[in-house]
Protein backbone atom coordinates (compact mmCIF):
# COMPACT_ATOMS: atom_id res chain seq x y z
CA UNK A 1 0.00 0.00 0.00
CA UNK A 2 1.61 3.42 -0.80
CA UNK A 3 0.03 6.60 0.78
CA UNK A 4 -2.15 7.40 -1.56
CA UNK A 5 -3.79 4.59 -1.66
CA UNK A 6 -3.32 0.85 -3.17
CA UNK A 7 -0.66 -0.28 -5.28
CA UNK A 8 -1.33 -0.32 -8.78
CA UNK A 9 -2.19 -3.69 -10.06
CA UNK A 10 0.44 -5.37 -12.76
CA UNK A 11 -1.32 -5.34 -15.75
CA UNK A 12 -3.29 -8.52 -16.18
CA UNK A 13 -3.47 -10.04 -12.48
CA UNK A 14 -6.47 -9.55 -10.47
CA UNK A 15 -6.84 -8.69 -7.08
CA UNK A 16 -7.63 -11.40 -4.14
CA UNK A 17 -7.75 -14.40 -6.47
CA UNK A 18 -4.29 -13.54 -7.86
CA UNK A 19 -4.07 -15.33 -10.84
CA UNK A 20 -0.07 -15.91 -11.31
CA UNK A 21 -0.47 -18.03 -14.48
CA UNK A 22 -1.08 -14.43 -16.47
CA UNK A 23 2.22 -12.67 -15.82
CA UNK A 24 2.46 -9.15 -15.64
CA UNK A 25 2.66 -7.63 -18.88
CA UNK A 26 6.20 -6.77 -20.22
CA UNK A 27 8.60 -7.51 -17.50
CA UNK A 28 10.42 -11.21 -17.94
CA UNK A 29 11.54 -12.78 -14.46
CA UNK A 30 15.16 -13.06 -14.59
CA UNK A 31 15.63 -16.54 -15.12
CA UNK A 32 13.52 -16.58 -18.02
CA UNK A 33 14.88 -13.46 -19.36
CA UNK A 34 18.52 -15.20 -19.48
CA UNK A 35 16.55 -18.28 -20.65
CA UNK A 36 14.94 -16.82 -23.38
CA UNK A 37 18.40 -14.62 -24.19
CA UNK A 38 20.16 -18.14 -24.39
CA UNK A 39 18.16 -20.09 -26.82
CA UNK A 40 17.68 -16.95 -28.99
CA UNK A 41 21.66 -16.44 -29.54
CA UNK A 42 21.52 -20.20 -29.90
CA UNK A 43 19.05 -19.78 -32.54
CA UNK A 44 20.73 -16.95 -34.34
CA UNK A 45 23.96 -18.59 -34.15
CA UNK A 46 22.65 -21.76 -35.86
CA UNK A 47 21.41 -19.56 -38.20
CA UNK A 48 24.54 -17.96 -39.47
CA UNK A 49 26.39 -21.27 -39.01
CA UNK A 50 23.85 -22.86 -41.99
CA UNK A 51 23.30 -19.69 -44.33
CA UNK A 52 25.20 -20.84 -46.76
CA UNK A 53 23.76 -24.12 -47.22
CA UNK A 54 20.37 -22.67 -47.76
CA UNK A 55 18.01 -20.77 -50.57
CA UNK A 56 18.64 -17.02 -50.85
CA UNK A 57 14.97 -16.97 -50.56
CA UNK A 58 11.87 -18.76 -50.98
CA UNK A 59 10.31 -16.39 -52.85
CA UNK A 60 7.01 -17.46 -51.56
CA UNK A 61 3.69 -14.41 -52.05
CA UNK A 62 2.33 -12.76 -49.55
CA UNK A 63 -0.81 -14.91 -48.76
CA UNK A 64 1.89 -17.90 -47.73
CA UNK A 65 3.87 -15.52 -45.71
CA UNK A 66 0.61 -14.17 -43.66
CA UNK A 67 -0.80 -17.52 -43.12
CA UNK A 68 2.56 -18.89 -41.46
CA UNK A 69 2.38 -15.44 -39.03
CA UNK A 70 -1.05 -15.79 -38.55
CA UNK A 71 -1.56 -12.75 -40.52
CA UNK A 72 -5.47 -12.39 -40.47
CA UNK A 73 -5.60 -13.11 -36.63
CA UNK A 74 -7.15 -10.37 -34.22
CA UNK A 75 -4.57 -9.08 -31.67
CA UNK A 76 -4.30 -11.28 -28.72
CA UNK A 77 -6.30 -11.03 -25.81
CA UNK A 78 -3.66 -12.24 -23.54
CA UNK A 79 0.37 -13.30 -23.94
CA UNK A 80 2.40 -15.84 -24.55
CA UNK A 81 5.81 -17.22 -23.58
CA UNK A 82 8.19 -14.91 -24.28
CA UNK A 83 10.92 -18.14 -25.51
CA UNK A 84 8.17 -19.68 -27.08
CA UNK A 85 7.81 -16.40 -28.89
CA UNK A 86 10.80 -15.87 -29.53
CA UNK A 87 11.85 -19.50 -30.72
CA UNK A 88 9.05 -19.16 -33.12
CA UNK A 89 9.52 -16.20 -34.69
CA UNK A 90 13.11 -17.14 -35.34
CA UNK A 91 12.03 -20.08 -37.09
CA UNK A 92 9.72 -18.39 -38.81
CA UNK A 93 12.27 -15.36 -39.70
CA UNK A 94 15.13 -17.58 -40.61
CA UNK A 95 13.32 -20.08 -42.85
CA UNK A 96 11.27 -18.07 -44.82
CA UNK A 97 13.38 -14.37 -45.45
CA UNK A 98 15.36 -13.08 -47.92
CA UNK A 99 19.16 -13.37 -46.35
CA UNK A 100 21.17 -10.39 -47.80
CA UNK A 101 24.16 -11.83 -45.98
CA UNK A 102 23.59 -15.13 -48.40
CA UNK A 103 27.10 -15.62 -50.24
CA UNK A 104 24.87 -15.60 -53.24
CA UNK A 105 23.09 -12.73 -52.60
CA UNK A 106 24.52 -9.99 -55.12
CA UNK A 107 21.21 -7.92 -55.15
CA UNK A 108 20.62 -4.19 -53.96
CA UNK A 109 23.38 -2.38 -52.05
CA UNK A 110 22.63 -4.10 -48.46
CA UNK A 111 25.79 -5.65 -46.63
CA UNK A 112 26.24 -9.01 -44.72
CA UNK A 113 25.43 -7.91 -40.89
CA UNK A 114 28.37 -8.13 -38.91
CA UNK A 115 28.01 -10.25 -36.31
CA UNK A 116 29.31 -7.52 -33.70
CA UNK A 117 26.55 -5.69 -35.11
CA UNK A 118 23.87 -8.42 -34.49
CA UNK A 119 24.86 -8.10 -30.92
CA UNK A 120 25.36 -4.22 -30.36
CA UNK A 121 21.81 -4.44 -31.52
CA UNK A 122 20.31 -6.29 -28.15
CA UNK A 123 23.07 -4.19 -26.31
CA UNK A 124 21.94 -0.41 -27.32
CA UNK A 125 17.84 -1.58 -26.79
CA UNK A 126 19.02 -2.63 -23.29
CA UNK A 127 20.26 0.96 -22.68
CA UNK A 128 17.83 2.34 -24.84
CA UNK A 129 19.41 5.30 -24.53
CA UNK A 130 17.60 8.81 -26.35
CA UNK A 131 20.36 10.14 -28.20
CA UNK A 132 18.60 13.36 -28.66
CA UNK A 133 20.22 14.98 -26.10
CA UNK A 134 23.51 14.94 -23.78
CA UNK A 135 21.58 14.65 -20.55
CA UNK A 136 19.70 11.71 -21.55
CA UNK A 137 22.31 9.73 -23.27
CA UNK A 138 25.69 10.66 -22.31
CA UNK A 139 27.40 7.98 -23.31
CA UNK A 140 25.54 6.87 -25.85
CA UNK A 141 26.34 11.04 -27.59
CA UNK A 142 30.23 10.71 -27.08
CA UNK A 143 29.86 7.49 -28.46
CA UNK A 144 27.98 9.35 -32.03
CA UNK A 145 30.29 12.20 -31.86
CA UNK A 146 33.36 9.31 -32.02
CA UNK A 147 31.94 7.22 -34.51
CA UNK A 148 31.61 10.73 -36.64
CA UNK A 149 35.27 11.71 -36.16
CA UNK A 150 36.05 8.26 -36.80
CA UNK A 151 33.80 8.04 -40.09
CA UNK A 152 35.40 10.93 -40.83
CA UNK A 153 38.70 9.97 -40.58
CA UNK A 154 37.89 7.00 -42.51
CA UNK A 155 37.18 8.88 -45.68
CA UNK A 156 39.28 11.44 -45.81
CA UNK A 157 37.06 14.43 -44.06
CA UNK A 158 37.73 17.08 -41.98
CA UNK A 159 37.17 15.35 -38.25
CA UNK A 160 35.99 18.62 -36.75
CA UNK A 161 33.25 18.66 -38.92
CA UNK A 162 29.49 18.63 -37.88
CA UNK A 163 27.90 15.24 -38.32
CA UNK A 164 25.34 12.54 -36.71
CA UNK A 165 23.68 8.89 -37.41
CA UNK A 166 20.19 8.50 -39.70
CA UNK A 167 18.44 5.67 -40.73
CA UNK A 168 19.92 6.03 -43.80
CA UNK A 169 21.53 7.08 -47.19
CA UNK A 170 17.85 9.15 -48.26
CA UNK A 171 18.11 10.67 -45.04
CA UNK A 172 21.94 11.48 -44.86
CA UNK A 173 21.52 13.26 -48.18
CA UNK A 174 18.50 15.14 -47.24
CA UNK A 175 20.38 16.60 -44.17
CA UNK A 176 22.86 17.33 -46.86
CA UNK A 177 20.21 19.36 -48.70
CA UNK A 178 18.36 20.93 -46.18
CA UNK A 179 21.58 21.92 -44.89
CA UNK A 180 22.74 23.20 -48.45
CA UNK A 181 19.41 25.16 -48.30
CA UNK A 182 19.46 27.28 -45.20
CA UNK A 183 23.31 27.68 -45.47
CA UNK A 184 23.47 28.79 -48.95
CA UNK A 185 19.61 30.93 -49.18
CA UNK A 186 19.50 34.75 -48.50
CA UNK A 187 16.70 35.85 -46.37
CA UNK A 188 15.38 33.51 -43.78
CA UNK A 189 14.00 30.60 -45.72
CA UNK A 190 12.91 28.18 -42.45
CA UNK A 191 10.73 30.74 -41.00
CA UNK A 192 9.50 32.77 -44.61
CA UNK A 193 9.89 29.95 -47.20
CA UNK A 194 10.79 30.03 -50.58
CA UNK A 195 8.59 32.33 -51.58
CA UNK A 196 8.31 34.49 -48.20
CA UNK A 197 11.99 34.94 -48.28
CA UNK A 198 11.93 36.54 -51.63
CA UNK A 199 15.01 34.26 -52.78
CA UNK A 200 16.08 33.45 -56.26
CA UNK A 201 14.70 30.07 -57.95
CA UNK A 202 16.92 27.81 -56.40
CA UNK A 203 18.66 25.24 -58.91
CA UNK A 204 20.27 22.14 -57.66
CA UNK A 205 22.73 20.01 -60.32
CA UNK A 206 23.29 16.53 -60.35
CA UNK A 207 23.92 13.30 -62.80
CA UNK A 208 21.33 11.64 -64.65
CA UNK A 209 22.98 8.49 -62.57
CA UNK A 210 21.94 10.60 -59.07
CA UNK A 211 19.68 8.12 -57.01
CA UNK A 212 16.09 8.97 -56.42
CA UNK A 213 16.76 10.44 -53.19
CA UNK A 214 17.71 13.91 -55.02
CA UNK A 215 13.70 14.12 -56.24
CA UNK A 216 12.15 13.46 -52.51
CA UNK A 217 14.54 15.81 -51.21
CA UNK A 218 13.96 18.78 -53.90
CA UNK A 219 10.23 17.84 -53.33
CA UNK A 220 10.03 17.80 -49.61
CA UNK A 221 11.85 20.90 -49.31
CA UNK A 222 9.83 22.71 -51.45
CA UNK A 223 11.79 23.43 -54.46
CA UNK A 224 10.48 21.01 -56.83
CA UNK A 225 11.62 18.76 -59.20
CA UNK A 226 11.65 20.68 -61.33
CA UNK A 227 14.46 22.84 -60.06
CA UNK A 228 16.50 19.24 -60.29
CA UNK A 229 19.44 20.18 -63.48
CA UNK A 230 20.01 16.42 -64.60
CA UNK A 231 23.81 16.33 -65.89
CA UNK A 232 24.32 14.06 -68.42
CA UNK A 233 27.09 11.68 -67.96
CA UNK A 234 29.92 10.58 -70.43
CA UNK A 235 30.25 7.13 -71.70
CA UNK A 236 31.72 5.76 -68.15
CA UNK A 237 28.31 6.96 -66.73
CA UNK A 238 30.27 9.86 -64.95
CA UNK A 239 28.98 13.35 -64.59
CA UNK A 240 30.36 15.88 -67.28
CA UNK A 241 31.74 18.69 -65.57
CA UNK A 242 31.96 21.20 -68.63
CA UNK A 243 27.90 20.38 -68.98
CA UNK A 244 27.52 21.09 -65.21
CA UNK A 245 29.26 24.37 -66.02
CA UNK A 246 27.03 25.19 -68.71
CA UNK A 247 23.90 24.70 -66.92
CA UNK A 248 25.16 26.75 -63.89
CA UNK A 249 26.27 29.71 -66.10
CA UNK A 250 22.77 29.93 -67.61
CA UNK A 251 21.07 29.33 -64.73
CA UNK A 252 22.64 32.48 -62.97
CA UNK A 253 22.52 34.58 -66.29
CA UNK A 254 18.87 33.51 -66.31
CA UNK A 255 18.55 35.34 -62.21
CA UNK A 256 18.50 31.85 -60.71
CA UNK A 257 20.39 30.99 -57.65
CA UNK A 258 22.89 27.77 -58.50
CA UNK A 259 22.40 26.57 -55.00
CA UNK A 260 24.12 22.95 -54.71
CA UNK A 261 25.32 20.63 -56.64
CA UNK A 262 25.73 16.70 -55.53
CA UNK A 263 28.34 14.79 -56.95
CA UNK A 264 27.80 10.38 -56.37
CA UNK A 265 30.61 8.53 -55.31
CA UNK A 266 29.44 5.48 -56.59
CA UNK A 267 26.44 5.23 -58.21
CA UNK A 268 23.60 3.16 -57.10
CA UNK A 269 22.98 1.33 -60.99
CA UNK A 270 27.03 1.19 -61.73
CA UNK A 271 29.30 2.00 -59.11
CA UNK A 272 30.50 5.18 -61.33
CA UNK A 273 32.60 7.85 -59.56
CA UNK A 274 31.79 11.29 -60.56
CA UNK A 275 34.80 13.57 -61.05
CA UNK A 276 34.26 15.33 -57.68
CA UNK A 277 37.87 17.39 -57.80
CA UNK A 278 36.21 19.00 -61.06
CA UNK A 279 32.85 19.64 -59.83
CA UNK A 280 34.43 20.81 -56.46
CA UNK A 281 36.09 23.58 -58.62
CA UNK A 282 32.50 24.19 -60.50
CA UNK A 283 31.38 24.53 -57.02
CA UNK A 284 33.75 27.21 -55.64
CA UNK A 285 33.61 29.14 -59.14
CA UNK A 286 29.79 29.65 -58.64
CA UNK A 287 29.59 29.55 -54.53
CA UNK A 288 27.40 26.51 -54.68
CA UNK A 289 27.57 23.62 -52.52
CA UNK A 290 29.13 20.86 -52.96
CA UNK A 291 27.24 17.62 -51.36
CA UNK A 292 28.48 14.36 -52.23
CA UNK A 293 26.44 11.43 -52.18
CA UNK A 294 28.75 8.74 -50.84
CA UNK A 295 26.36 5.87 -49.77
CA UNK A 296 27.51 3.70 -51.45
CA UNK A 297 30.95 4.36 -52.79
CA UNK A 298 32.38 6.79 -49.69
CA UNK A 299 33.92 3.91 -47.73
CA UNK A 300 36.11 2.81 -50.54
CA UNK A 301 38.17 6.44 -49.33
CA UNK A 302 39.72 3.68 -47.36
CA UNK A 303 41.25 2.32 -50.44
CA UNK A 304 42.32 6.36 -51.69
CA UNK A 305 45.19 5.25 -53.63
CA UNK A 306 43.12 3.22 -56.14
CA UNK A 307 40.21 5.46 -56.59
CA UNK A 308 41.88 9.14 -56.77
CA UNK A 309 39.09 10.66 -57.48
CA UNK A 310 37.67 10.00 -53.75
CA UNK A 311 39.88 12.27 -52.15
CA UNK A 312 37.66 15.38 -53.23
CA UNK A 313 35.31 13.46 -50.25
CA UNK A 314 37.80 16.05 -47.88
CA UNK A 315 36.57 19.09 -50.29
CA UNK A 316 32.79 18.54 -50.21
CA UNK A 317 30.84 20.78 -47.71
CA UNK A 318 28.60 17.67 -46.98
CA UNK A 319 29.07 14.02 -47.35
CA UNK A 320 26.16 11.11 -46.66
CA UNK A 321 27.68 7.49 -46.13
CA UNK A 322 26.37 4.79 -45.47
CA UNK A 323 27.16 2.68 -42.42
CA UNK A 324 24.74 -0.20 -43.21
CA UNK A 325 26.60 -0.87 -46.51
CA UNK A 326 30.33 -1.01 -46.44
CA UNK A 327 30.75 -0.97 -43.08
CA UNK A 328 28.63 -4.29 -43.00
CA UNK A 329 26.19 -2.74 -39.89
CA UNK A 330 23.21 -3.89 -39.85
CA UNK A 331 19.99 -1.84 -40.99
CA UNK A 332 19.70 0.78 -40.42
CA UNK A 333 22.60 3.28 -40.10
CA UNK A 334 23.05 6.26 -42.10
CA UNK A 335 25.85 9.20 -41.54
CA UNK A 336 25.75 13.12 -42.58
CA UNK A 337 29.19 14.39 -42.81
CA UNK A 338 28.80 18.59 -42.81
CA UNK A 339 32.28 20.52 -43.40
CA UNK A 340 31.26 23.20 -40.90
CA UNK A 341 29.20 22.54 -37.89
CA UNK A 342 27.52 25.33 -36.78
CA UNK A 343 25.86 25.15 -40.18
CA UNK A 344 24.23 21.92 -39.67
CA UNK A 345 23.24 23.23 -36.18
CA UNK A 346 21.80 26.16 -37.71
CA UNK A 347 19.57 24.07 -39.81
CA UNK A 348 18.29 22.23 -37.34
CA UNK A 349 18.08 23.87 -33.85
CA UNK A 350 15.22 25.57 -32.33
CA UNK A 351 14.86 25.64 -28.62
CA UNK A 352 11.59 24.42 -27.14
CA UNK A 353 10.69 25.64 -23.71
CA UNK A 354 9.83 21.83 -22.72
CA UNK A 355 13.70 20.42 -22.98
CA UNK A 356 15.98 21.88 -20.41
CA UNK A 357 18.96 20.46 -22.50
CA UNK A 358 22.30 22.80 -21.85
CA UNK A 359 24.54 24.02 -24.64
CA UNK A 360 27.83 22.96 -23.20
CA UNK A 361 27.36 19.32 -24.18
CA UNK A 362 26.35 18.06 -27.96
CA UNK A 363 22.27 17.32 -28.33
CA UNK A 364 21.70 15.82 -31.52
CA UNK A 365 18.33 16.93 -31.98
CA UNK A 366 19.97 20.40 -32.91
CA UNK A 367 21.64 18.70 -35.44
CA UNK A 368 18.66 16.74 -37.79
CA UNK A 369 15.28 16.12 -38.27
CA UNK A 370 14.43 13.33 -35.73
CA UNK A 371 13.69 14.56 -31.57
CA UNK A 372 13.78 11.03 -29.46
CA UNK A 373 17.10 9.45 -31.46
CA UNK A 374 17.43 5.62 -31.31
CA UNK A 375 21.31 4.51 -30.22
CA UNK A 376 22.04 2.82 -33.93
CA UNK A 377 26.05 4.53 -33.26
CA UNK A 378 26.65 2.23 -31.12
CA UNK A 379 26.33 -0.86 -33.73
CA UNK A 380 29.09 1.29 -36.17
CA UNK A 381 31.08 2.34 -33.03
CA UNK A 382 31.82 -1.19 -31.92
CA UNK A 383 32.00 -2.46 -35.98
CA UNK A 384 34.75 -0.20 -36.40
CA UNK A 385 36.56 -1.17 -33.26
CA UNK A 386 35.95 -4.81 -34.16
CA UNK A 387 37.57 -4.74 -37.40
CA UNK A 388 39.58 -1.35 -37.44
CA UNK A 389 40.69 0.66 -40.42
CA UNK A 390 42.73 -2.20 -41.89
CA UNK A 391 40.25 -4.90 -41.54
CA UNK A 392 37.70 -2.46 -43.08
CA UNK A 393 40.47 -1.32 -45.89
CA UNK A 394 40.98 -5.37 -46.34
CA UNK A 395 37.20 -6.42 -46.56
CA UNK A 396 36.08 -3.55 -49.23
CA UNK A 397 39.10 -4.33 -51.13
CA UNK A 398 38.00 -8.13 -51.08
CA UNK A 399 34.36 -7.44 -52.08
CA UNK A 400 36.17 -4.86 -55.02
CA UNK A 401 38.15 -7.90 -56.07
CA UNK A 402 35.50 -10.20 -56.31
CA UNK A 403 33.88 -8.05 -58.50
CA UNK A 404 36.74 -7.62 -60.74
CA UNK A 405 37.07 -11.36 -60.90
CA UNK A 406 33.10 -11.81 -61.45
CA UNK A 407 33.38 -9.68 -64.01
CA UNK A 408 36.21 -12.08 -65.92
CA UNK A 409 34.30 -14.67 -65.02
CA UNK A 410 31.24 -13.91 -67.21
CA UNK A 411 33.59 -12.95 -70.07
CA UNK A 412 35.50 -16.08 -69.83
CA UNK A 413 31.76 -17.93 -70.38
CA UNK A 414 31.17 -16.43 -73.42
CA UNK A 415 26.90 -16.26 -73.37
CA UNK A 416 27.66 -12.99 -71.52
CA UNK A 417 27.51 -8.99 -72.14
CA UNK A 418 30.03 -7.50 -69.68
CA UNK A 419 28.34 -3.62 -69.93
CA UNK A 420 30.14 -2.11 -66.55
CA UNK A 421 32.13 -3.16 -63.69
CA UNK A 422 33.11 -0.29 -61.30
CA UNK A 423 33.63 -0.53 -57.56
CA UNK A 424 31.85 -3.66 -56.45
CA UNK A 425 29.06 -3.96 -59.11
CA UNK A 426 29.01 -5.60 -62.32
CA UNK A 427 26.46 -4.97 -65.08
CA UNK A 428 26.06 -7.30 -67.64
CA UNK A 429 23.53 -9.28 -69.78
CA UNK A 430 22.50 -12.97 -71.07
CA UNK A 431 23.43 -12.88 -75.05
CA UNK A 432 22.07 -16.20 -76.52
CA UNK A 433 24.31 -17.39 -79.46
CA UNK A 434 21.92 -16.41 -82.16
CA UNK A 435 21.53 -12.80 -80.78
CA UNK A 436 25.69 -12.14 -80.85
CA UNK A 437 26.04 -10.72 -84.21
CA UNK A 438 23.16 -8.74 -84.30
CA UNK A 439 23.74 -6.82 -81.09
CA UNK A 440 23.25 -3.27 -82.18
CA UNK A 441 19.92 -3.92 -84.51
CA UNK A 442 16.61 -2.56 -82.76
CA UNK A 443 14.98 -5.45 -82.85
CA UNK A 444 17.84 -7.75 -81.02
CA UNK A 445 18.12 -5.15 -78.83
CA UNK A 446 14.56 -4.78 -77.64
CA UNK A 447 14.33 -8.86 -77.50
CA UNK A 448 17.23 -8.80 -75.11
CA UNK A 449 15.44 -6.47 -72.99
CA UNK A 450 12.55 -8.64 -72.53
CA UNK A 451 14.91 -11.87 -72.10
CA UNK A 452 17.00 -10.75 -69.22
CA UNK A 453 13.91 -8.81 -67.68
CA UNK A 454 12.62 -12.50 -67.79
CA UNK A 455 15.49 -13.93 -66.65
CA UNK A 456 16.14 -11.39 -63.70
CA UNK A 457 12.56 -12.37 -62.43
CA UNK A 458 13.46 -16.04 -62.90
CA UNK A 459 17.02 -16.19 -60.72
CA UNK A 460 15.64 -13.98 -57.99
CA UNK A 461 12.42 -16.37 -57.64
CA UNK A 462 15.58 -19.31 -57.71
CA UNK A 463 16.62 -19.12 -54.56
CA UNK A 464 19.90 -19.97 -55.89
CA UNK A 465 21.18 -16.39 -56.34
CA UNK A 466 19.96 -13.19 -55.65
CA UNK A 467 21.03 -10.40 -58.40
CA UNK A 468 19.43 -7.07 -59.43
CA UNK A 469 18.87 -4.93 -62.50
CA UNK A 470 20.38 -1.87 -64.27
CA UNK A 471 18.91 0.43 -67.04
CA UNK A 472 21.93 1.47 -69.21
CA UNK A 473 21.71 3.35 -71.99
CA UNK A 474 18.54 2.03 -72.55
CA UNK A 475 19.66 -1.14 -72.12
CA UNK A 476 18.00 -3.62 -69.60
CA UNK A 477 20.86 -5.47 -67.38
CA UNK A 478 21.62 -8.04 -64.85
CA UNK A 479 23.92 -6.17 -62.21
CA UNK A 480 25.34 -8.56 -59.24
CA UNK A 481 26.65 -6.05 -56.27
CA UNK A 482 29.22 -7.47 -53.47
CA UNK A 483 28.95 -5.85 -50.42
CA UNK A 484 28.98 -9.36 -48.27
CA UNK A 485 31.76 -10.61 -46.37
CA UNK A 486 30.15 -14.02 -46.43
CA UNK A 487 30.61 -14.15 -50.59
CA UNK A 488 33.95 -16.23 -51.43
CA UNK A 489 35.12 -17.21 -55.18
CA UNK A 490 33.61 -19.87 -55.22
CA UNK A 491 30.34 -18.13 -55.08
CA UNK A 492 31.14 -15.53 -57.32
CA UNK A 493 32.51 -18.49 -60.29
CA UNK A 494 29.10 -20.35 -59.64
CA UNK A 495 27.31 -17.23 -61.07
CA UNK A 496 27.54 -17.18 -64.78
CA UNK A 497 26.41 -20.93 -64.87
CA UNK A 498 23.59 -20.06 -62.51
CA UNK A 499 22.39 -17.28 -64.97
CA UNK A 500 23.06 -19.22 -68.26
CA UNK A 501 21.60 -22.80 -67.45
CA UNK A 502 18.25 -20.30 -66.56
CA UNK A 503 18.94 -17.85 -69.57
CA UNK A 504 18.91 -20.68 -72.50
CA UNK A 505 15.73 -22.03 -70.90
CA UNK A 506 14.28 -18.38 -70.91
CA UNK A 507 15.69 -17.93 -74.72
CA UNK A 508 13.59 -21.57 -76.01
CA UNK A 509 11.02 -20.86 -74.35
CA UNK A 510 10.56 -17.17 -75.63
CA UNK A 511 11.28 -17.88 -79.16
CA UNK A 512 9.04 -20.20 -78.86
CA UNK A 513 6.27 -17.67 -77.95
CA UNK A 514 7.47 -15.52 -80.64
CA UNK A 515 7.27 -18.34 -83.47
CA UNK A 516 3.63 -19.70 -81.99
C1 LIG B 1 24.29 6.14 -54.27
C2 LIG B 1 23.15 5.91 -53.34
N1 LIG B 1 22.58 6.94 -52.71
C3 LIG B 1 21.57 6.79 -51.85
C4 LIG B 1 21.06 5.54 -51.58
C5 LIG B 1 19.92 5.39 -50.60
O1 LIG B 1 20.40 4.78 -49.46
P1 LIG B 1 19.39 4.13 -48.37
O2 LIG B 1 18.74 3.00 -49.09
O3 LIG B 1 20.29 3.72 -47.28
O4 LIG B 1 18.43 5.19 -47.99
C6 LIG B 1 21.60 4.44 -52.22
C7 LIG B 1 21.05 3.09 -51.99
O5 LIG B 1 21.47 2.12 -52.56
C8 LIG B 1 22.69 4.62 -53.12
O6 LIG B 1 23.26 3.59 -53.74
Amino acid sequence: MNADGPDPLPSGRQRGSEDLSIRPALAIPSSEFRRAGHALIEAIADHLDTLSSRPVTLAEPPHRIRALIGGDDPLPERGTDPTDLLLESARILFEHSLFNGHPRYFGYITSSPAHIGILAEALAAAVNSNVGSYTLAPVATEIEAQTIRWVAELIGYPTDCGGLLVSGGNMANLVGFITARTARTTGDVPAAGLVGSGCPALRVYCSRETHTWIQKAADVTGLGTESIRWIPTDASLRMDASQLRSAMLADQQAGDLPLLVVGTAGSVSTGAIDPLYEIADVCREFGAWFHVDGAYGGFAAALRAEYPDLGALGLADSVAVDPHKWLYAPLEAGCALVRNRDLLHDAFSYHPPYYHFGEEATNYVDYGLQNSRGFRTLKVWLGLRHAGRDGYARRIEEDIALATRLAQRLRENGEFEVITCSLSIVTFRYVPEDARERLHDEQTRAYLDRLNESLLDDVQRSGEAFVSNAVIAGRYALRACIVNFNTRAADVDALPGIVAQRGRVIHTALRREEAG
